[in-house]
């Protein structure tokens, strides 16, 4: 069974959706650690809720960026974790994070990367008049939403959108394919060819 380890600074929906997935059964994933930013996220309660141990780093009392992340790299340690699963993540992760967990750091973004990095993408993905849009399930490299790409599903953008309702129905996919990325992970499936993943049959 895959250690994960979930850091997120929101909400929680993705974070729910692998809790859901794992005690059903469905997951072969252990959630060791909830790690937040933020005191305020309610993906804490959603952990507590389910009795998953949790952790919050923030920013004010690490201010610097390789500082944060050595306190992250000592947690997950502490807590035998081998993936990490950013859920709405808002922090930029530096080289400290990256060289301790390399290519096993995994990212979900909603858009067709590479179309739409960063923030605000529902709205830029609605504005540029794309016909379809999506979500992202990426390894994290020393890049914005650069990283080689595990998943992709996509959804329609409908003349009627605004951000909200478009990101409510990239949301739908995002919690069918991370646990569905977690499990290919967990089975040993992948291979890394350049940027490409190459995912083997099951
Ligand atoms: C998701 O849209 C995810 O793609 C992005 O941040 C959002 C997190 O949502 N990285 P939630 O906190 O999992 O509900």
């Amino acid at each position: 069974m895959l250690k994960i380890a979930v850091l997120a600074s929101g909400g929680g929906t993705n974070l729910q959706a692998i809790i859901d997935e794992t005690e059903a059964g469905r997951l072969d994933c252990s959630i060791e650690v909830v790690v937040t930013d933020s005191p305020s996220a309610f993906a804490l309660e959603r952990a507590k809720k389910h009795s998953i141990a949790t952790a919050i780093v923030e920013k004010s009392a690490y201010p610097k960026r390789k500082a944060f992340d050595a306190e992250l790299v000592r947690l997950l340690k502490e807590h035998g974790v081998e993936v990490v699963v950013l859920a709405g993540f808002m922090r930029l992760l530096s080289s400290v994070m990256l060289e301790a967990f390399p290519m096993r750091i995994l990212n979900i973004h909603p858009s067709l990367l590479p179309s739409f990095p960063g923030l605000n993408v529902q709205q830029q993905a609605i504005e540029h008049g794309v016909k379809f849009s999506g979500c992202t399930v990426h390894f994290v490299d020393e890049g914005l939403d650069s990283g080689p790409i595990l998943l992709q599903a996509a959804v329609p953008v409908l003349d009627t959108d605004t951000p909200e309702s478009l990101a409510a129905r990239i949301l739908i996919e995002e919690h069918r394919i991370y646990p569905e990325a977690l499990n290919i992970i967990a089975a040993g499936r992948i291979s890394i060819e350049g940027r490409r993943v190459i995912i083997k049959e099951a």
